[in-house]
């Protein structure tokens, strides 16, 4: 396990002065299967694998959310042993962040103020700047995201092309239990009424893609019937319903190509979301 940034990019340097490959799996720790997906894509795909576990309070713009963000180092460090990362990076804040909140950070353009943006001010600006310095410090050749949080992998996407940053940046599916909730670190936070409940996300993207095979073309539809799904569950409070086109992110009206449902809601205070690209019929 590495704790800074001077002895990770030593380890990084000497496997590729070996000619090795570099994987790196970014993470805020507190792992399950959806994590472990990733490491084993980049444990199949690279000669050096490099799992980041931080939580990185640049991207929380709620003290409390950052508060109780789930941490487990003992257990994710067995995770990531048994998943074969070769380097696990387990800074705390000052090592990343030794001058306080940075002065420059990376400005995730106008797709970072939408949706999951609109919803958390400043939270795609946080995780691209510390993505970027991730980068920066593993030099990674590929990086691996999940389909989970596909706003992110957008953003990330967005930012390698437009800074130039050569990284392969790998998309995985997204892992589920077995009655559709993805899994998620914050999945503990939820009481047992709150996680019989939380399904509906599952099962209001499953409506949209019914009537998506189904034909359906017009958004608002669609929007409507998971709007329906979520709104008829007690302990579900919906963020954003929302149909967009699968490479810029922009909200459709109609479908004409490649389209993307994205949910979010809040049970209690615990925020959840999902997506599901849709089928064309
Ligand atoms: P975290 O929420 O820990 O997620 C780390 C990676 O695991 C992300 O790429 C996320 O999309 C992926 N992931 C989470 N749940 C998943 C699931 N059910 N199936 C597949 N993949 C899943 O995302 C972050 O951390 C942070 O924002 C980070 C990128 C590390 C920057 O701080």
């Amino acid at each position: 396990m590495t704790r800074t940034v001077e002895a990770t990019l030593r380890a990084c340097e000497a496997a590729r002065a070996q000619g090795r490959t570099v994987g790196l799996v970014p993470t805020m720790g507190a792992f399950h299967q959806g994590h472990r997906s990733l490491m084993r894509r980049a444990r199949a795909e690279r000669g050096l694998v490099v799992v980041s576990i931080f939580v990185n309070p640049l991207q929380f713009g709620d003290p409390a959310d950052l508060e109780r963000y789930p941490r487990d180092e003992a257990a994710d460090l067995e995770v990531a042993d048994a998943e074969g990362a070769d380097v696990v990076f387990a800074p705390q804040v000052e090592a990343m962040y030794p001058n306080g909140e940075p002065q420059v950070t990376v400005d995730p353009g106008p797709l970072g103020d939408r949706l999951e943006g609109a919803a958390r001010p400043g939270h795609f600006r946080g995780v691209a700047t510390v993505v970027a310095k991730l980068f920066a410090t593993v030099g990674p050749c590929a990086a691996y995201f999940g389909e989970k949080d596909a706003q992110q992998l957008a953003v990330i996407r967005a930012m390698v092309r437009d800074l130039s940053m050569p990284v392969d940046v790998r998309c995985c599916p997204v892992v589920r239990q077995p009655d559709g909730l993805a899994l998620s670190s914050r999945n503990r936070l939820l009481t047992a009424e709150q996680r019989e409940a939380a399904p509906c996300l599952f099962l209001a993207l499953s409506s949209a893609a019914e009537l998506s095979r189904g034909g359906e073309r017009d958004a608002d539809v669609l929007v409507a019937a998971m709007a329906r799904e979520i709104g008829a569950t007690l302990q579900a409070r919906i963020d954003y319903v929302a149909v967009v086109d699968d490479a810029t992110f922009e909200q459709v009206e109609t479908i004409v190509g490649p389209a993307r449902a994205l949910v979010s809601a809040r049970f209690g205070d615990v925020r959840l979301i999902d997506t599901l690209l849709l089928p064309t019929p």
